[in-house]
């Protein structure tokens, strides 16, 4: 499984011969200078809720590589009207796809289009395969629901959370959110694209190894092996 990192909650991950973005906003991010999205080639979208920094690069992204989105119920509808595909989904509902099972969980936060219309409730992903399976928060607060996730899915090898505060939870309920879902490798999103959410970046590390896990806090463009 290889990830990519496209800044604040973009990443285009490859497990087995499927290439998954989750929640692209490239050409509005002010942090990027690279707003080239044209080699962007996914087979699947996964957009986590309506907000225009989650679904800004959907619609171009989608209509040039011919990508199945994935999403909630609203959010698939809306982007029905604009003559794109997609699977709904809505919470605690799971489904299996080519490349492995998506289960789409709580996620506590807001939702809506970026016309104003209503977006369902937020909601993350938990993605499994033979291969891995890792959990992407979306944006949301701490919540005790993320104690299901390891009740109802298979183990998680890393967990994508924002950690940037504001508008989500901050590193400090991150910490808590991966004790909560029993994961050790956390990769941070949703921090530093703009100033209501800047953070301390070695605090935030510390933070972690305090609790005896790691942060992972990628460079724009870098990509791991998983
Ligand atoms: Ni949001
Ligand atoms: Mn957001």
């Amino acid at each position: 499984m290889i990830l990519k990192y496209f800044g604040h909650s973009t990443f285009l991950i490859t497990t087995g011969s499927s290439t998954l973005l989750f929640d692209p906003f490239i050409t509005g991010n002010p942090t990027i200078e690279d707003k080239d999205i044209s080699a962007i080639n996914p087979d699947h979208i996964l957009i986590s809720h309506g907000h225009a920094d989650h679904v800004l690069d959907v619609e171009a992204i989608a209509k040039s590589s011919g990508a199945q989105l994935i999403s909630n119920y609203e959010v698939i509808n809306w982007f029905g009207t604009k003559d794109l595909k997609g699977h709904p989904l809505n919470h605690g509902g799971k489904a299996v796809f080519d490349f492995g099972t998506v289960k789409y969980v709580n996620a506590v936060h807001t939702s809506s289009m970026p016309d104003g219309s209503y977006g369902g409730n937020p909601g993350g992903f938990v993605v499994w395969n033979e291969e891995n399976s890792f959990y992407f928060a979306g944006d949301t607060a701490l919540t005790l629901d993320m104690k299901l996730i390891p009740m109802t899915c298979p183990n998680l090898d890393f967990a994508i959370l924002p950690i940037g505060d504001n508008f989500t939870m901050g590193y400090e309920d991150a910490v808590i959110a991966a004790q909560f879902v029993k994961c050790d490798k956390i990769i941070g999103c949703h921090y530093d694209t703009f100033g209501y959410i800047e953070i301390d970046k070695v605090a935030a590390k510390k933070a972690f190894a305090d609790a005896g896990k790691e942060l992972i806090l990628l460079d724009q463009g870098a990509t791991l092996e998983l």
